[in-house]
């Protein structure tokens, strides 16, 4: 039987290699995470969603699989794997793992048959094209990552797609025997006693069988998104899966996909129990890597997040996040880095567990981590943001203090870097100098500093999650936005039967003038960042202030 234990819980994700380092090589691992068992457990939390811990040559730190039915050596062994989900078993903790069946590492065995030969019976488990006038790829697709999507192999003298980079080769669904491996990957591990899946860009599995042009941006290529998004075939192979593997064992499901509209989202509710869309972390990103710092745009924000609360409304489940792997610090994007630093986080955290859906923390998110400040490309790690580095400014698109700009702001080792345990050596993470920087205000944000503060972020947190622990109101309380063209506040209600919510959240580091519509005799104030009880009589929200009062309606 299927639970539905996500529509109430909370959900942690781990980003192992960052998470706690136990065998003192500077890379996080199983046994690191084991021992912060308890720590999670002090969450509160419903269940983990682990990045992938497979066999890769971490080209893409674990996003390339080798070997899907073996754990990494930096990682440990499959026995601690084993006792990783025993030991959260008995907490109640739901280990949820990170699938990746868009495509493979090119060092994984698949591959290496695959690309020996067009005659190996493998060959067809990937896409291949034959090379276009003169030899050239086939289309002018750009990788995700940098560079053309076709990647040329002499000994069958054709292209395979890599959507992503030339290191992650995409599988090609069609093949029937592709699809069955798929299938007993999946079900390997459900059969080892995971509780479900975050499946890795699942909306790229079908793609534009047509193999059209598109429209080359300056540096040559074309943005490949548009022709391996959401294909033809993606719902009935989805449904396979579903019906072959995941619904025998009443695994839960959260499905990447990237540029998903609400049409989609409920399309793909058929198969999956949620999607991770983006929009809503999309806003301060524009063209040519420039950037929306100063939060003008509140007022789209709030539309994107109304137009996902009110369109999946009875009709598909939202997947609710700031953060994750990819995306940078929340409070370094809408909140303040400085002064208002906690009470900016615990306002963030605020408007998202009061909207329905399931909450992701993303690890340090509780703490109210910040970005840090990368200061040099050598202290750069990940494969996007320094193809980037090295290809726009050799083109001169962009020179390298904009770009290293972005990669400070938005780029993907923003959210990387070791979390933060005390303010010893490395913060506590790990004996050794970690395989990323340490974050430069560890001293400051930590665990341990965080732990045992009544009013810290931390504590915060945790309050979150217990209140909307099997909280009938945020599951399934209707939403209302009023002043949705307010640009400081963000205020909404979460009405059911006769009990309801309203949450103020204010965005600006100044005071607001606000007077609540609500007395002592239609509500009180059940939560505060400020630890407010009563009213705001003043007629003023503190900067950064969330407030939520319980409806007597
Ligand atoms: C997803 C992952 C990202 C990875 C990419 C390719 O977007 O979240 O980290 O690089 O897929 O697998």
């Amino acid at each position: 039987m299927k639970s539905d234990w996500f529509r109430h819980g909370t959900i942690y994700q781990i980003y192992p290699q960052s998470f706690c380092d136990g065998n003192g090589d500077g890379v996080g691992d199983l046994r690191g995470l084991i021992s912060k068992l308890d720590y999670i457990s002090s969450l509160g939390v419903d269940g983990i969603w682990l990045c992938p811990v497979y066999d890769s040559p971490n080209r893409d730190n674990g996003y390339d699989v080798r070997n899907y039915f073996e754990i990494q050596n930096r990682f440990g062994t499959m026995s601690d794997f084993e006792e990783l989900t025993a030991k959260c078993r008995e907490r109640g903790i739901r280990v949820v793992m990170d699938m990746v069946l868009n495509h493979s590492s090119d060092e994984c065995e698949y591959f290496t048959d695959a690309k020996s030969s067009a005659d190996n019976p493998r060959h067809d488990w990937y896409i291949w094209k034959k090379p276009g006038k003169d030899g050239a790829p086939p289309t002018n697709w750009g990788a995700i990552f940098g560079g053309s999507a076709w990647n040329y192999v002499p000994e069958s003298d054709e292209y395979y797609l890599g959507t992503f980079s030339p290191h992650q080769p995409d599988f090609n669904w069609h093949n029937q025997a592709l699809r069955e491996k798929l299938f007993e990957i999946t079900e390997w591990w459900l059969k080892k006693g995971v509780d479900g899946f975050r499946m890795d860009a699942i909306n790229f599995i079908s793609k534009n069988t047509d193999y059209p042009n598109g429209i080359a941006d300056r540096s040559g290529y074309a943005a490949i998104h548009p022709f391996v998004r959401n294909g033809k075939m993606v719902h009935e192979w989805l449904g396979e899966l579903k019906s072959k593997v995941l619904d025998k064992y009443g695994a839960m499901t959260v499905g990447e996909a990237d540029g998903a509209t609400v049409a989609h989202a409920i399309d793909y509710s058929r198969e999956l129990d949620m999607i991770f869309s983006f929009d809503h972390v999309a806003l301060d990103v524009k063209e040519n890597f420039e950037l929306r710092k100063d939060m003008t745009y509140l007022a789209e924000l709030k539309a994107v997040l109304t137009e996902w609360q009110k369109g999946m409304r009875n009709k598909a489940w939202n997947a609710l996040f700031w953060e994750n792997h990819d995306q940078p610090r929340i409070v370094s994007r809408l909140g303040d880095t400085g002064k208002y630093r906690e009470a900016s986080a615990k306002m963030l955290a605020t408007v998202l567990f009061f909207l329905q859906g399931t909450p992701f923390i993303y690890q340090g998110g509780e703490l109210g981590s910040v970005n840090t400040e990368f200061r040099d490309k050598s202290e750069l790690r990940d494969l996007d943001i320094i193809n980037a580095l090295n290809k726009y400014t050799a083109d001169g698109a962009a020179g390298e203090s904009k770009l290293m700009a972005f990669a400070n702001y938005k780029g993907r080792d923003t959210g990387r870097t070791p979390m933060p345990w005390n303010d010893g050596a490395y913060a506590g993470f790990s004996e050794t100098e970690p395989w990323i920087k340490v974050g430069e205000r560890f001293a400051e944000i930590n665990v341990s500093e965080q732990d045992g503060r009544a009013d810290s972020v931390l504590n915060y947190y945790r309050k979150l999650i217990a209140l909307r622990k099997n909280n009938d109101i945020i599951e399934n309380g209707e939403y209302e936005i009023f002043d949705p063209e307010n640009p400081d506040v963000y205020e909404y209600a979460r009405i059911l039967g006769g009990k309801g919510y309203r949450v103020v959240c204010s965005f600006r580091g100044r005071e607001i003038s606000y007077r609540s519509p609500l007395s002592e005799k239609t509500g009180e104030v059940v939560l505060c960042n400020y630890g407010r009880t009563a009213f705001p009589h003043t007629g003023i929200l503190r900067p950064y202030e969330a407030v939520v009062f319980l409806l007597r309606l």
